[in-house]
């Protein structure tokens, strides 16, 4: 069953009704101030980093989940109605929501009134626009009363839910001609603050939650608008909120619109005030003025609309697969963008509270997202890399606010520091740039201890040369990618972070992941000491990538797949000795990358085992059998009920590492066919069953032991998005960038005679026409530039602006 639909040409989604099986939600805003936004209008804004600088409220644990957000009432006689049908949920005589790229627009009527919201946060600008539009569309005059409501966060998204002894008395705004200002702390500390302004004569306003909802109504039924009259309320303390009354008449056929602005605005500590206790508002005024006609506004919304244009012709493929041409046309590198911004902080499964941006989760977004806009890919690896130690480890996550490592979660985490490399040689890869090896990156945030990031990058190799256990595999730590597999933990009593109790520095439990990732990622380093000239450096590099190969082969092949890990008493995970979790997708996935066991068959067997023992309808779960019961050596995976999360979920992350394992071994009907299993456009059909947006991956999908198999969970902010668009663009349609280069290297169902994909590398376009006469699964036969024959199948580097046909026979 579906709920909308995908409507190409408009790059939108189309939802036809609010009742979605849940909120189904978009981001607004680019670069640091965003939006999350729901199908009925609900969600909230921060500017830069979800818990630090928190505009609006979002209530957790609530019921309905999404309740609050950005509200317009319109009270037409006695009939109350909101155009996201939220709060009100009175019965709509007509609803649309269109989840655009950075926008939102919902369309609805009640009693010959229409209303249009268009939602979006223009390019390089602090602030949120609401463009209201009221039509009448009936026969008769229409005098309605319009409130809107805002709900303000008291900035620190956490202080805000817990410390209400202080919260309740610090609240204060100010009021004046049609602006409501939020300006809580501000005469202390703070030198921000926010507003909520439309471009109207307002009628009456409420700024104290309590007097314009009453104190025992809720969001449905505010005593100010059943009254159809605001109170005036100017906060102190308890709750502050933004709440503007506009009456309007609509003759027949009238349309008004409304620009409705909720912004941010930081202000230098000597200008903060305007006169005693009276904040500066001029840089707000400023704000106001840029959106204050609806030319400005159109004239801003073309400017975004054309923004992403230019992003998404980078890569764009022509098929005859109209599911998957809208994935890597438009969704998939839409929602590589999103979770480059947000990282895992902010969604709905993600409170924005708990996680800033995470060292593997980043380092791996990049890898999706480096081509849409390197500039900010260059930035954001100095960034991370900065978080990292001298001896290689890391902090597993930091604030965006404030780029420093997060100490309540700490380090520890040794799969972290190769992310660093991977990233890295994809951002080179894609633009060229080896000078970002010779930039000064700090240490632990420390601008006094700094190393270039070529530096950094050998201590990440180092550091699993240097962590190895009693197999000479590396050592674990507090968990590899899978966090949820603590081998060093070992807690039995609730309330233990399996991520931060036990023994960070375990010396015997050891990842046969990371030693994939070793041998899969570090020959980037190797490449990149080669060109450097580091000979010598590039050899030893290449000696201990040799070794551990050889170590897995020997300590880590349980002879029909790879093994997991060792635990800390050198026990075996994943194998076929286990009882339970006998097999783990996330090493067959790298090892296979990394090319172990691709000439002896090992690989084949590995994959066959995956696809015999791990798969099913809905995609590859991440482990079988699932663990019935709490296995204290094993950690937090072993916690979830089976057939969820970490124990035996679908997880989409490591999903496409077994797809462009397949691409390895030459299977393109396998990767593909795993390709469709998860992707959401081929599940929108099932939206009933799969529940969360069809145009995004979320980041599990319940496996085959769970109650509920095939229901999705946590939508949006997942490495999915990143690696699913790698197999798809890289693997199977087989465009790979290279240092000198983009690889021409499909590897394709039998059945697809041909495609193009148009690629913008190192700014020349690469039109790149391939057929498929013999119905292969991969291998190039010959390949022409512009009508002449080239050697092999790297495409050159060719001149920026210059545009080449390229035609690709398989065979
Ligand atoms: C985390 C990742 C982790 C994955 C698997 C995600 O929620 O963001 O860092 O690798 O779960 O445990």
């Amino acid at each position: 069953m579906k709920f909308g639909y995908f409507d190409d040409q408009n790059r939108e989604y189309v939802i036809q009704t609010p009742q979605t099986p849940f909120p189904w939600i978009n981001y607004l805003g680019n670069k640091d101030f965003f939006g999350l936004i729901s199908n009925t209008a609900g969600g909230y804004n921060f500017y830069k980093d979800a818990r630090l600088r928190r505009l609006t409220r979002f209530r957790y644990n609530n019921v309905p989940v999404d309740d609050g957000g950005r509200y317009y009432y319109i009270k037409d006689g006695n009939t109350v109605w909101n155009p996201g049908y939220k709060p009100c949920k009175t019965e709509l005589d007509d609803y649309e929501c269109r989840h655009g790229l950075g926008y939102t627009r919902i369309t609805s009527a009640k009693n010959g009134v229409s209303a249009s919201l268009l939602a979006f946060i223009p390019l390089d600008y602090n602030g949120e626009i609401n463009h209201l539009t009221l039509k009448n569309t009936s026969m008769e005059t229409k005098h309605i009363q319009l409130f809107s409501l805002r709900e303000w966060c008291l900035w620190d998204a956490s202080d805000d839910m817990l410390n209400f002894q202080r919260n309740f008395s610090t609240g204060q705004v100010e009021v004046k001609d049609s602006v409501i200002y939020h300006k809580t702390e501000y005469r202390e500390r703070r030198n921000h603050y926010a507003f909520f302004s439309v471009n109207a004569k307002i009628d009456g306003f409420d700024s104290q939650l309590e007097d314009f909802m009453g104190m025992y109504n809720g969001f449905d039924a505010p005593q100010a608008v059943l009254a159809g009259q605001a109170t005036n309320s100017v906060a102190d303390g308890w709750q502050p909120c933004a709440s503007h009354q506009i009456n309007v008449t609509l003759l027949p056929d009238e349309e008004k619109s409304f620009i409705f602005v909720l912004g941010y605005v930081e202000v230098p500590v000597e200008d903060k005030w305007e006169s005693p206790h009276v904040i500066n508002k001029k840089p707000a005024l400023q704000m106001i003025d840029q959106f204050s006609t609806d030319g400005q506004v159109e004239r801003a919304f073309v400017t975004l609309a054309s923004y992403w244009e230019r992003l998404l012709r980078l890569y764009r493929v022509e098929i005859d697969d109209e599911k998957t041409a809208r994935m890597v046309n438009i969704w998939n590198p839409y929602q590589c963008m999103v979770t480059f911004n947000m990282s895992r902080s902010a969604s709905y499964f993600e409170s924005g509270v708990g996680r800033g941006l995470g060292f593997r989760d980043s380092s791996q977004d990049l890898l999706g997202f480096v081509h849409q806009i390197p500039e900010r890919a260059r930035e954001r690896i100095l960034d991370i890399a900065s978080t990292q130690f001298r001896d290689g480890g890391c902090y597993h996550q930091y604030q965006p606010l404030t780029k420093k490592g997060n100490n309540d979660i700490g380090g520890g985490f040794n799969d972290d520091p190769l992310w660093l490399i991977a990233g890295t040689a994809a951002y080179i890869k894609e633009t060229g740039d080896f000078s970002i090896l010779n930039e000064k990156t700090p240490y632990d945030s420390n601008p006094k201890d700094t190393g270039t990031l070529l530096e950094h990058l050998t201590a990440s190799f180092n550091h699993v040369v240097e962590n190895k256990g009693p197999h000479g595999l590396p050592l674990i730590g507090r968990a590899d990618w899978n966090d949820c597999l603590n081998l060093n933990c070992h807690s039995t009593e609730p309330g233990q972070s399996f991520q931060t109790y036990g023994t960070a520095d375990g010396r015997v439990a050891e990842s046969v992941l990371i030693a994939g990732m070793f041998v899969a990622i570090g020959p980037e380093l190797v490449e990149l000491y080669r060109r450097k000239g580091l000979d010598s450096k590039a050899r030893e590099a290449r000696e201990e990538i040799e070794k551990m190969r050889k170590t897995v082969l020997e300590h880590g092949y349980d002879g029909e797949w790879f093994l997991r890990a060792y635990d800390a008493f050198g026990e075996k995970i994943g194998s076929k000795e286990c009882e339970e979790g006998k097999i783990f997708i996330e090493s067959q996935g790298y090892c296979v990358m990394a090319g172990i066991g691709v000439e002896d068959g090992r690989a084949l067997k590995a994959l066959n085992s995956v696809r015999d023992i791990l798969e099913c309808d809905h995609g590859i779960v991440i482990q079988q059998p699932a663990y019935q019961t709490y296995h204290s050596n094993l950690g937090e995976c072993s916690s979830y009920p089976p057939g969820y999360k970490e124990n035996a979920g679908i997880f989409c992350h490591n999903n496409p590492w077994i797809m462009i394992a397949e691409t390895k071994i030459g299977r393109g009907d396998r990767a593909f066919d795993l390709y469709r299993k998860i992707c959401p456009a081929y599940r929108e059909d099932i939206s009933d069953l799969h529940r969360m947006e069809p145009y995004v991956y979320s980041q599990m999908i319940a496996g085959k032991d769970a109650g509920r198999m095939g229901e999705a969970k946590n939508s949006w902010l997942t490495g999915t998005a990143a690696w699913n668009f790698v197999a798809i663009s890289q693997a199977i349609l087989g465009i790979k960038p290279e240092y000198d280069g983009l690889r021409v290297d499909p590897c394709i169902p039998s059945l697809w005679g041909e495609y193009k994909v148009t690629r913008v590398f190192r700014e020349a376009i690469y039109e790149i026409h391939v057929t498929n006469p013999d119905n292969v699964q991969k291998g190039v036969r010959s390949v022409t530039v512009d009508g002449k024959p080239i050697e092999g199948n790297v495409l050159p580097v060719l001149e920026a602006g210059t545009k080449h046909i390229v035609e690709v026979i398989m065979g």
